[in-house]
């Protein structure tokens, strides 16, 4: 699986960068219904057909073992990649499940996932013009329920999380190397 999913990322990142040169040839116009960068309306919805169309996601060809994560997402990750239909249109999705506990090691959190998952976190390529400061990226933490976590205020992290904060999803994401927001296809 390790291999697959490197030609996997291959393959996105050649598609994403193809995706980010029509970002800045045809601009669309995006205007987000409530005005807030994440945990909008229009945001919040996409959160909801997204987690329906990654219903399964479990058994997606691309995924990787379990893996040692980095800090914030959890001690042991899985990475997932799938090119999804939502409203008639294709998304390249990166989704990542977070596995922590006392006892979770490599080994038992393979054996039983679901007793250690403690959250999904999910990248979406959006349309053009979704967020071009920041490579049109669109960003999700669920709980194992599927249900939408929140930050402190009480806002659902689902769409441009944090966009113009100091931390949060855009802000951590943006140390990637090669401007792609992806850490899983650094060396
Ligand atoms: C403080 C830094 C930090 C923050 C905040 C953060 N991430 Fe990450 N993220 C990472 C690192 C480091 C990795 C790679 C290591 C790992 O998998 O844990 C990663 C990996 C990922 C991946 C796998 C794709 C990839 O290779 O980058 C996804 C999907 C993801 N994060 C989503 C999110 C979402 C959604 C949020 C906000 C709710 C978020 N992240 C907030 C640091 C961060």
């Amino acid at each position: 699986m390790g291999s697959l999913w490197k030609w996997g990322v291959v393959a996105a990142v050649a598609a994403l960068a193809a995706l980010a040169l029509m970002t800045s040839v045809c601009p669309v116009k995006y205007v987000e219904p409530s005005g807030q960068p994440f945990g909008g309306a229009g945001d919040v919805a996409f959160a909801e057909s997204l987690w329906e169309v990654m219903d399964g996601y479990l058994d997606w060809p691309m995924q990787s073992d379990v893996l040692v994560g980095g800090t914030p997402h959890g001690a042991l990750v899985r990475l997932y990649y799938n090119t999804l239909q939502i409203d008639g249109r294709n998304f390249h999705v990166v989704a990542k499940d977070n596995f922590g506990g006392e006892d979770a090691t490599i080994e038992s959190v393979a054996a039983s996932p679901g007793d250690y998952l403690g959250a999904v976190t999910v990248m979406v390529q959006r349309e053009p013009g979704y967020d071009p400061d920041n490579a049109n990226w669109y960003w999700v933490k669920y709980l194992p329920d599927g249900s939408l976590d929140i930050n402190p205020a009480g806002i659902q992290l689902a769409g441009r999380v944090a966009k113009g904060a100091e931390s949060g999803c855009i802000a951590c994401h943006l140390k990637a190397e090669n401007a792609d927001y992806l850490f899983s296809n650094d060396p």
